[in-house]
């Protein structure tokens, strides 16, 4: 038998780690996600990371195998699974410009941006969506969450809508009138609300992925593994990088995803040739030369390049894998 014991150990906190200067972040400049109460990222954190957090716990999930995880459902739901998790849900910075803040505060209440569900802000800006995460997790039912994914791949509003929508969005929040500001000082809260905004469509698109092995949505098997490194690759639009210590499960959906990030990298900025191809190789490290087969451009011509108000954090995740086999 196999036991995972609780590790802890320091990370770069995320929070600082969003923050292209550390020290700049301080109680003075409390940024939208910054958690008060607590600073431990469980896995559970990992699928859904909220960025302050300085410790990493990895508790094992009661998981069903994979070949039990729930299944799409036959038609994409109507609505989005009650209580439905709230992107940016955490306390509204101070440290935001009165601009910025205001638009923040009009776009979570447009009932568009909701309906569209954006699984990409979910992913990282959501307390709501991390409750339900550790709810899965604990419970071993992934009904609601595989409802969520189902809606969160192909929203009410349609895809095609919803896509235009947030990229639309990812625009105008760069306005002088919004952000523009926040985002040129580096505001990581703005930034990070910004990110999420212009890769809907990728992560939006990749929640959609299925595993075609089992029949589940990959991220839910990420999302139950009780591994932290599938999970990993849902993190590299967000500017987390790969851990060169990972080791993927090399299932069909470690290339999947992969080769998904790979394609979309061409019209993301927040995804770029460098990060995937880095993770790539880490992947085909483990799990074959040929595995991952993408290749994308890494020169500076490429349309992948980020923006330079969008260059990710780093966040040193290297010492997470330091597992406890028994
Ligand atoms: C929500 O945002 C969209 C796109 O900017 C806009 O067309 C729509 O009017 C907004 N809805 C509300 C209720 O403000
Ligand atoms: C799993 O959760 C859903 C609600 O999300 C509930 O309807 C269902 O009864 C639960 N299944 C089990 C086996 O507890
Ligand atoms: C690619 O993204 C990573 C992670 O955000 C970043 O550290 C790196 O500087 C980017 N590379 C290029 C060439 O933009
Ligand atoms: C971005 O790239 C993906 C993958 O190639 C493609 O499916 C999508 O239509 C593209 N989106 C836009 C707006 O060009």
């Amino acid at each position: 038998m196999r036991a995972i014991s609780v590790l802890t150990f320091a990370v770069a906190a995320a929070a600082r780690a969003l923050a292209v200067h550390p020290n700049r972040l301080n109680h003075a400049h409390l940024p939208l996600f910054e958690r008060q109460e607590s600073t431990t990222l469980t896995l559970d954190g990992i699928i859904a990371a909220t960025p302050s957090v300085s410790a990493v716990t990895v508790t094992p999930s009661l998981a069903p195998p994979p070949s039990v995880l729930p299944k799409p459902p036959s038609s994409p739901p109507a609505a989005a699974p009650a209580p439905t998790p709230t992107p940016l849900d955490t306390s509204i910075s101070s440290s935001l410009s009165h601009e910025c803040m205001t638009y923040l505060t009009n776009l979570i209440s447009n009932s568009t941006f909701l309906s569209c569900l954006p699984f990409s802000l979910l992913l990282q800006t959501s307390n709501s969506y991390r409750t339900q995460i550790t709810n899965a997790r604990s419970s071993g039912n992934y009904s609601y969450l595989n409802e969520l994914v189902a809606y969160a791949a192909s929203p009410a509003p349609g895809s095609e809508t919803c896509d235009q929508t947030f990229a639309g969005f990812a625009e105008t929040m760069r306005d002088r009138t919004n952000c523009g500001s926040d985002l040129n000082s580096g505001m990581p809260v703005a930034r990070q609300a910004r990110r999420g905004l212009s890769n809907y469509a990728a992560v939006r698109t990749a929640a959609g992925l299925v595993n075609p092995d089992t029949g589940s949505y990959c991220y839910l098997e990420a999302a139950a593994s009780e591994r932290p490194d599938d999970a990993y690759l849902w993190q590299l639009p967000m500017g987390n990088i790969l851990p060169s210590t990972s080791i993927p499960t090399c299932s069909k959906c470690s290339a999947l995803v992969m080769n998904h990030w790979g394609t979309w990298s061409t019209n993301t900025t927040t995804l770029n040739g460098t990060m995937i191809n880095s993770a790539a190789s880490t992947i085909n490290a483990k799990c074959g030369a040929n595995f991952v087969s993408v290749t994308v451009q890494t020169d500076g011509s490429s349309a992948s390049r980020p923006r330079s108000d969008l260059l990710l954090p780093l966040v040193v995740f290297a010492p997470l894998l330091t597992w406890v086999l028994a």
